[in-house]
């Protein structure tokens, strides 16, 4: 095991909420906190292009500490992208300007999984390691650091569509028309994001979480079959791969965006994950009833932001109560937007803290 000697943890707020103890307030922190709705990232953008940051473990670096020189936020995550996977296993992908993320050759068909490699996770993905050891040193142990992969269904639904899309079907039309060769790329995804999270936990990752940003295409039948076990296969054999090199484990988040509540309450009773993320349409209530033994992150209308800063700092307050201060991980129900004014942030964290 690799020895880093760390800078001692400051603000454990988190990791507490997340291992489910009592805290004196409840964690915050907020979905792609680094990015577009910062000057200083619009700023830093201006010179530099999306996976030169990504690829450029000072660039990360720094970009990962912008949000956290700001505000008083209880977590930080490694500035990367999902989409270093499909990249590492040898496709092409794009960061487009007012379109988002292009891959020009996606997986047309089965036979096209030819093409796909399986990288060596250490080698090819390294400098996402590299991001996270300087990050670690770098915040002085004062908030701990996150480290994210995309889930193997979320991967897929890009690899295949070959950038964003509002339905998906072509993607979720290999579930009908190929369900065999669906598990061989599901699985292949998989092996690779197993090395890739327990590379982040070495590096010095303190939690993982994994975006199954696609969760909304999945009925309760296409969650079970495609989502489902492979999200626990994931945490089941990355707390194995830590045990094994004798790295302590972390807890792990999944973020199953869109699930319905029978498919997060499968997760949930699945004990796979210490912490579920929920979007903004899941009530709290409901959360707490359904999802039991769990933490849970979430979940605010990324839109609310937009109201004006009492009343975000309200909403946040109404929030914070109804969950409470156990088992609890103050959010946004997903990424933040690009164009949220900052008053809003801070009356969001404000209104969190204030419980
Ligand atoms: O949360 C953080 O601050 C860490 C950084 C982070 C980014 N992407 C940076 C980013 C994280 C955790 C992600 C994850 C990610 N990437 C997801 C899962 C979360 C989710 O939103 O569901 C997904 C689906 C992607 C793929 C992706 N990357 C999309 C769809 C886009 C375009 C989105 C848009 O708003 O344009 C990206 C680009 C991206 N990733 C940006 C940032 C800051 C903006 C691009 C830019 O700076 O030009």
């Amino acid at each position: 095991m690799e020895k880093h000697n760390f800078p001692v943890l400051k603000n454990d707020r988190f990791l507490k909420a997340a291992r489910g103890e009592e805290v004196d307030k409840i964690p915050v922190w907020i979905m792609r906190q680094a990015g577009r709705y910062l000057p200083e990232f619009r700023e830093f953008r201006t010179k530099h292009d999306f996976f030169s940051i990504c690829q450029t473990p000072e660039f990360a670096c720094e970009v990962t500490l912008q949000p956290i020189r700001r505000f008083d936020l209880d977590a930080s995550i490694i500035f990367s992208d999902i989409l270093v996977i499909p990249q590492a296993m040898g496709m092409t992908v794009e960061m487009r300007s007012a379109v988002g993320p292009v891959l020009p050759q996606p997986i047309a068909s089965p036979s096209d999984m030819a093409r796909l490699k399986k990288p060596d996770v250490e080698k090819d993905l390294g400098y996402v390691g590299e991001a996270i050891t300087l990050t670690r040193h770098k915040l002085e142990g004062k908030v701990p650091l996150i480290g994210f992969t995309g889930a193997p269904w979320t991967l897929m639904g890009y690899m295949i569509q070959g950038g964003g899309s509002s339905t998906m079907a072509q993607a979720r039309s290999w579930f009908y028309k190929y369900p065999q060769e669906s598990h061989t790329l599901l699985q292949l995804i998989t092996d690779i994001i197993i090395d890739y999270l327990v590379m982040q936990a070495k590096a010095g990752a303190q939690a993982l979480q994994v975006f199954e940003s696609h969760a909304d295409y999945l009925n309760d039948e296409l969650f079970e079959t495609f989502s489902l076990p492979y999200l626990k296969q994931i945490s089941e054999k990355v707390k194995l791969k830590l045990d094994a090199l004798n790295i302590p484990r972390v807890p792990m988040i999944a973020f199953p965006k869109g699930a319905t509540l029978n498919s997060l309450e499968r997760l949930a009773k699945s004990q796979a994950y210490d912490v579920i993320g929920i979007d903004w349409t899941i009530e709290p209530s409901d959360a707490r009833t359904r999802l039991t033994n769990v933490t849970v992150q979430g979940n605010m209308d990324p839109c609310a932001m937009y109201a004006n800063e009492e009343q975000v700092y309200e909403r946040a307050r109404k929030i914070a109560s109804q969950f409470g201060k156990t088992r609890y991980i103050a959010n946004l129900g997903h990424g933040i937007l690009p164009d949220t004014p900052i008053p809003s942030v801070e009356a969001f964290i404000r209104g969190i803290h204030s419980v």
